[in-house]
């Protein structure tokens, strides 16, 4: 049920360049439960910054809801700046996550781009748990951008690509994807030029999120609309802040 609360902060951490990691408290958390869905965060008392910002979930534990985030103007500088004891009001839990229900003992490939890699995260954790073998593959522009990476390590193979060779190996992500075999499913989340090229290669089921094009999050303003393909070869268009962020790979035009 979406429900607002004022949570409040925990810790707060730069983990990269312009990039934090926020840890908040409180009751809303033992309602999310699905990799992928996101957050509503209200910036300042919502009068000089109205709209919310969406933001996915990187990891839950107990009653604990950790982001991860990047500053991108002055809504996400103001989130920066709070620390421990803060409150912040919360709207969740938003849109649909993976689908992970009775999935096990599978070779799965996480694929991360950017502040795209955090919501695959607390996928990797559940999927672990479930039993399943995980190779990650993170994407990131240079040195200075890469965070998560031991934390994907503790969950299985970790690769991790700069696009300007500064760390790990040079190129993009699509680079060692066509290298792995023995991958029977794959979930990513990114940049949409990524996901078109991580979709195009890989033939197994695979499941995207397209948080990456999200405006209001709530459904009001179409920023998010993208179009979409049914078994049938049906046409149709979908928002993403409402039907997903995640759709099947073969579901959505990219
Ligand atoms: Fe505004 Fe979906 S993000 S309608």
């Amino acid at each position: 049920m979406l429900t607002k609360e004022d949570m409040i902060v925990v810790k707060q951490v730069r983990i990269a360049k312009d990039t934090y990691e926020l840890i908040l408290e409180g009751e809303l958390t033992l309602q999310m439960n699905e990799p992928g869905q996101f957050i509503h965060l209200q910036i300042g008392n919502g009068r000089e910054h109205v709209l919310r910002r969406p933001i996915s979930m990187a990891d839950v534990n107990g009653n604990q809801l950790t982001i991860v985030y990047r500053i991108m103007g002055a809504g996400t500088k103001w989130l920066a700046e709070r620390e421990a004891g803060d409150a912040i009001n919360v709207l969740a839990p938003l849109g649909n996550g993976f689908p992970t229900h009775a999935i096990s003992n599978t070779n799965i490939l996480l694929v991360g781009g950017g502040v795209g890699v955090p919501p695959l995260y607390y996928l990797g954790k559940k999927l672990k748990a479930q039993g399943n073998r995980l190779t990650t593959v993170l994407g990131f522009q240079t040195k200075d951008a890469v965070f998560y990476e031991q934390r994907f390590r503790e969950l299985g193979d970790c690769i991790v690509t700069t696009n300007d060779g500064s760390y790990g190996q040079t190129g993009f992500v699509t680079d060692v994807i066509s290298g792995l075999t023995e991958i029977n499913r794959y979930y990513a989340c990114g940049p949409t030029p990524m996901l078109k090229a991580v979709s195009q290669q890989i033939s197994v089921p695979g499941y995207i999120s397209l948080e990456e094009r999200m405006g209001c999050g709530v459904g009001a303003c179409f920023a998010c609309v993208c179009s979409t393909i049914d078994g049938n070869d049906k046409k149709g268009y979908r928002k993403i802040c409402q039907d997903g962020p995640v759709f099947p790979a073969n579901e959505v035009v990219l």
